[in-house]
């Protein structure tokens, strides 16, 4: 068994439930080596902090130059592999996390595959820590470099989006659907439906803010700067769900969910299991820390995989539901209101206590707009606030962002024309700021004022574009 490899065994992957069998069959099997190679799992580190010649950006580079030279046969092909996400990615529901890290998955073993390096870990890019695009995506020269991209090198992402309290904020929240978005609405899977915060805000806007062809579209890992920009969201879940213990929901259509769309290192078709993504990084890589406060999991190895595995029930039970049924109009650039009528009080139980229940903003039924170079803040209780409101307004609540491709939904709406242009769905948890404006008494019992600012991103055009934000819903949820 000395030389059995983890990393390379073909069978790995295959079919259904192979993969949980064969690595815990490992892990409790007493095999000494393959312990070992579970404990010394390749690790992904952080790209911002490699110099050009560190070897993991050698073999990075090395490895996008040699998929550029594949011939376009190979579905390990450069443009191949952008293909892949084009026509399946999921987006806006919860298949989100576990497609993408499928996805980077097969792509690290084919980079490995075509470098011979056969530990390499890809790197992330952590913008909490470095909100400017990584120094190593610029030089001209390199397989890395993208000319497409609207932003510069000095460039920095927006604080609402990526900044250290923000994803603390995400972090915290203790229901899957509102960490990692909810379950599809009306069986769409590429196109948002039901977008949660990390894919909502950090993920979403980094990919419109660089810019509105590769990395604004579905055609995005075009850019080497996706599979690090995913790689982070990867190690975020990671935290959230490992370090942290929050469990992931347990709904069988998310566990037993297939999806067939990925090439292994060989470029032979290859399929994955929803729950068996759950234990990819305790069994074949690890992250050096990417959380604003990192801790570690007190579990033991058979606690943890325990509980990846057992997952807890995601869904809320709606006590209390409050909307508006009129759409919410707005310009970018310009702010827009929606009242919504409220019983006195109706919030108060889960102002005072923490934790298993929230008040909910959902925006449903919002046009994905044409142009996508904007976010959305969110603030409550206040109508006169515009761009330029700071985020540490006590009344603001959070922000979103559109991804989308019109290419990919023109031929979504080929394939299915009774589907018409897909229809967006975003949830933020308004609790924090219900609470600190309850507590300084600004809140006015009978409404509540909900101000979506479609907020142009820099050097950009989108101002003026008129964008339809949706139904409003507050949701007394608990989980
Ligand atoms: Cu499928 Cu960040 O994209």
């Amino acid at each position: 068994m000395a030389d059995f490899d983890l990393f390379s065994r073909r069978d790995f992957m295959k079919g259904a439930g192979a993969f949980s069998a064969v690595v815990l069959a490992m892990w409790t099997g007493g095999c000494e080596a393959c312990l070992k190679q579970i404990q010394d799992r390749p690790m992904r580190k952080n790209i911002a902090n490699l110099s050009a010649s560190d070897p993991i950006v050698q073999t990075y580079k090395a490895a996008v130059a040699a998929m550029k030279g594949l011939s376009s046969n190979d579905p390990r092909n450069w443009h191949n592999q952008a293909n892949i996400h084009f026509n399946n990615c999921t987006h806006g529901n919860w298949f989100f996390l576990p497609w993408h890290r499928g996805y980077l998955l097969y792509f690290e073993r084919i980079c490995r595959q075509l470098t011979g390096d056969s530990k390499f870990a890809l790197p992330y890019w952590n913008w909490t820590a470095h909100p400017a695009v990584p120094d190593v995506f610029w030089d001209t020269s390199s397989p890395l470099y993208d000319p497409n991209r609207g932003v510069t090198q000095t460039t920095q992402a927006d604080p609402s989006w990526v900044g250290a309290p923000v994803i603390q904020n995400i972090l915290s929240q203790t229901n899957f659907e509102l960490f990692a978005s909810g379950p599809p609405i009306g069986g769409q899977l590429h196109f948002a439906t039901n977008t949660g915060m990390l894919e909502g805000n950090p993920h979403n806007n980094i990919h419109g803010w660089i810019d509105s062809s590769d990395m604004g579209s579905f055609m995005s890992p075009l850019d080497p700067v996706f599979w690090t920009h995913h790689n982070m969201l990867d190690c975020l879940w990671v935290d959230w769900n490992i370090n942290l213990g929050n469990s992931n929901t347990n709904d069988p259509s998310w566990v037993n969910q297939q999806f067939h769309d990925f090439f292994d290192e060989n470029g032979n078709a290859a399929s994955i299991t929803v729950i068996d993504t759950v234990l990819y990084p305790i069994f074949l890589y690890q992250f050096e820390p990417c959380a604003p406060n990192e801790i570690q999991s007190k579990k033991t190895k058979a606690q943890l995989q325990q509980f990846l595995k057992q997952g807890a029930p995601s869904k809320w039970q709606v006590s209390k539901h409050f909307e508006l049924a009129q759409s919410v109009r707005a310009e970018v650039g310009k702010t827009a209101t929606g009242s919504i009528k409220i019983e006195p009080n109706a919030f108060s139980g889960a102002l005072e206590s923490s934790g298993k229940t929230a008040v909910v903003l959902t925006l449903s039924e919002v046009e994905i707009p044409e142009k996508r170079d904007f976010f959305v803040r969110v603030f409550l209780g206040k109508r006169d606030v515009s761009a330029q409101t700071p985020i540490e307004d006590p009344h603001y609540a959070g922000s979103f962002a559109f991804f989308s491709d019109e290419a990919a939904m023109k031929k979504h709406q080929a394939a299915d024309a009774a589907a018409g242009r897909p229809k967006a769905g975003f949830i933020v948890n308004i609790t924090p700021t219900l609470r600190k404006l309850s507590q300084a008494g600004s809140l006015s019992g009978k409404a509540l004022d909900v101000t979506l600012v479609p907020v142009p991103y820099e050097h950009r055009n989108a101002v003026g574009q008129q964008v339809i934000l949706g139904k409003l819903d507050l949701k007394l949820a608990s989980f």
